[in-house]
């Protein structure tokens, strides 16, 4: 963001901070504007060479031209801010944020658009087809695959309109692809990932932590986050990916995950782990909370998509009323609009830390943590 001289701000994509440029406004609003780089005249202390070939144009990744360093401390701030802001939490200055072995290399699931043009990504803020041969940030089995898609794969020729493609590699190595509206007849196996003690199926379709090189540290940050105790209550459960471990440390457990497919894959991963006491509420959140009686439960873990809570569900977990909050977010604004709701309704934010879950990217994960505090003593 840069100012111009009359003040307003001016969003330029693709700088660096530092970077000097020359830039044409696109559009002025009354609030702020946004430009476009027409020349880089000196480029900032923390710009690099982007290594893939159609940076710039892919939606994908928009940070490839910052130093890993620079792009965690951006992180650590655009996280800090918008708990201050939207939130109205006092977080620590230096909010502990946990990197990516590697910022390339990681990713494990991947969309990809197949056409007669090509297999690809879509294009910055398009539709269109991004053709990509390869993709750095993917792990390398999803990227020689990719390669090898890219150089005539006998489907690509088949392809008509365009389609779209989900691919996983498993840690075992094995790439498991299918398209997203295949019926179930068509979808290959489920991947297999070990998850800390568990060895876990995940179905195509079914949500999968994106960065498998971070799999180990997110599971035990948010195991040790929920503790221990008699009751929890897990609402996006997903396939089970935090629950078999948490089932482990709570008496009882009751897991909550919309998706049909996660549920069964949820059911497979808890039989196969021995686990019968885990009660199993497939519906939305909103729906299943409504029916909950307040007390009982000594800890939540939520793990929602980028849209966060509803205001009724967050209504209802303050009604529920458990000491303890764990919150895993991939959305710091919904994150902070969510747990100042929770704020007014008797939390306070205990701790808060980053995982670079997506380097490359603008996106973060971040783990907050939040506790009841007792209503006589205000
Ligand atoms: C970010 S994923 C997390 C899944 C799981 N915790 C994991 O780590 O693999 C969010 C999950 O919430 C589920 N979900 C989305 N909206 C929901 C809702 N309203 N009620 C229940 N589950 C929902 C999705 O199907 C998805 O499995």
């Amino acid at each position: 963001m840069a100012r111009l001289p009359d003040g307003l701000a001016l969003f330029v994509p693709l700088t660096a901070p530092g970077d000097r440029v020359r830039v044409r406004v696109v559009e002025r609003k009354k609030r702020f504007g946004r430009a476009e780089i027409l020349e880089l005249i000196e480029p900032g202390p923390d710009r690099v060479e982007a290594p893939c070939s159609v940076f710039g144009r892919c939606g994908g990744c928009r940070w490839q031209h910052l130093a890993y360093p620079a792009q965690l401390e951006a992180k650590r701030e655009i996280l800090r801010e918008a708990l201050t802001r939207i939130g109205g939490w006092t977080p620590p200055e230096e909010i502990p944020f946990t990197p990516s072995p590697s910022g390339y290399g990681y990713r494990t699931r991947a969309r990809l658009l197949l056409s007669r043009d090509g297999v690809g990504y879509r294009r910055e803020a398009s539709h269109a087809l991004c053709p990509v041969e390869r993709c750095p940030i993917l792990v390398p089995e999803l990227d020689a695959e990719l390669a090898r898609w890219a150089d005539g794969d006998e489907t690509l020729e088949r392809a008509g309109a365009p389609e779209e493609w989900e691919w996983v590699a498993d840690d075992a190595g094995r790439v498991r692809r299918h398209r997203l509206d295949a019926s179930a007849a068509e979808s290959p196996p489920p991947s297999e990932f070990q998850i800390a003690a568990d060895r876990m199926t995940i179905s195509p379709g079914t949500f999968v932590q994106a960065n498998r090189l971070l799999h180990a540290a997110l599971h035990r940050a948010v195991l040790g986050a929920a503790g221990q105790g008699s009751r929890a209550l897990e609402l996006h459960a997903g396939a089970g990916f935090f629950s078999l471990a948490l089932a482990r440390q709570f008496e009882s457990l009751e897991v909550v995950e919309s998706s049909p497919g996660a549920v069964a894959d949820l059911r497979v991963n808890l039989a196969r782990a021995g686990l019968s006491h885990v009660r199993v509420s497939e519906g939305q959140v909103d729906r299943v909370l409504e029916s909950r009686a307040r007390g009982g439960v000594d800890m939540v873990l939520l793990d929602p998509p980028r849209a966060g809570l509803s205001e009724s569900a967050s209504a209802a977990l303050i009604e529920i009323g458990a000491p303890r909050v764990v919150y895993l977010s991939c959305d710091p604004a919904t994150l902070a609009r969510d747990t100042a709701r929770l704020g007014a309704g008797g939390y306070a934010l205990q701790s808060v830390e980053g995982f670079d879950l997506f380097p490359q990217t603008a996106h973060l994960e971040a783990l907050v943590v939040l506790t009841r505090q007792d209503r006589d003593q205000g």
